[in-house]
């Protein structure tokens, strides 16, 4: 069976409380860590920048997903390497050369990757399709945390799988809960993406594994 991975997004986490959110996933089977970089200017929000990252990269080996949703992600691809970024998702919705983005991140050792907004088709970005493996289907409007899923754009995630030849990871990213993992599951996504619905619960270890569970459950059932 098709394994599924959970991604909890640190956007939604205690900042007062970093280490121990961080050991609290990681022990409950996080498979790895989604960082919301936000600017104020790409999105009406501002979040945090690689020093948290950096702070991060003590304490855990879980691998290290940064979503950059800032208007010049070229000037700061290496500082997020440095600070411990396993792979960077870029926006291709504003203005700046996709492929010499890609080509600085596979220079300097980084995994490339692509977010898509709810209101980008696949075919406006299929030019840059083949530079990437990582692909974040965004299924709310980027900027903040705690949003309701928009599950019309789901089938986007096999649309992305059917249009390239090589295998292809798909994580989701917005609103993902215990009322919509099922649905995420069965629409062939890898990796879930998961920020209120783990961080923001009371008892956060139990959360992440609910959703397994339900991924699970869905996929089985899916067969
Ligand atoms: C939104 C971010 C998401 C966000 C998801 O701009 O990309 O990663 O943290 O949060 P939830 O899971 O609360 O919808
Ligand atoms: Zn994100």
């Amino acid at each position: 069976m098709h394994t599924i991975q959970i991604y909890p997004s640190l956007l939604a986490a205690d900042f007062a409380n970093l280490s121990q959110e961080i050991g609290t996933v990681e022990k409950a089977g996080a498979d790895g860590i989604h960082f919301d970089v936000m600017d104020g200017h790409f999105v009406p929000n501002i979040s945090f920048g690689a020093v948290v990252l950096h702070s991060i990269r003590k304490i855990t080996t879980l691998p290290f997903w940064v979503h950059l949703m800032i208007t010049e992600p070229q000037k700061f691809i290496s500082d997020f390497k440095q600070a411990g970024a396993d792979g960077i998702f870029v926006h291709p919705e504003i203005d700046y050369d996709i492929r010499m983005l890609v080509q600085e991140m596979t220079r300097l050792g980084v995994q490339p990757g692509m977010a898509v907004n709810p209101e980008t088709k696949i075919e406006d970005i299929k030019e840059f399709l083949p530079y990437f493996q990582d692909f974040l289907i965004m299924t709310v409007n980027p900027g903040f945390g705690g949003q309701k899923m928009m599950a019309d754009v789901l089938p986007k995630v096999k649309q992305i799988k059917g249009a390239r030849e090589e295998p292809v990871r798909v994580h989701v990213d917005g609103g993902v809960n215990h009322d919509t993992v099922s649905e995420v599951a069965k629409a062939g996504t890898d990796i879930l993406v998961a920020g209120s619905s783990i961080f923001r619960q009371k008892d956060k270890a139990g959360a992440l594994k609910r959703l397994r569970q339900m991924a699970n459950e869905a996929l089985e059932k899916n067969e």
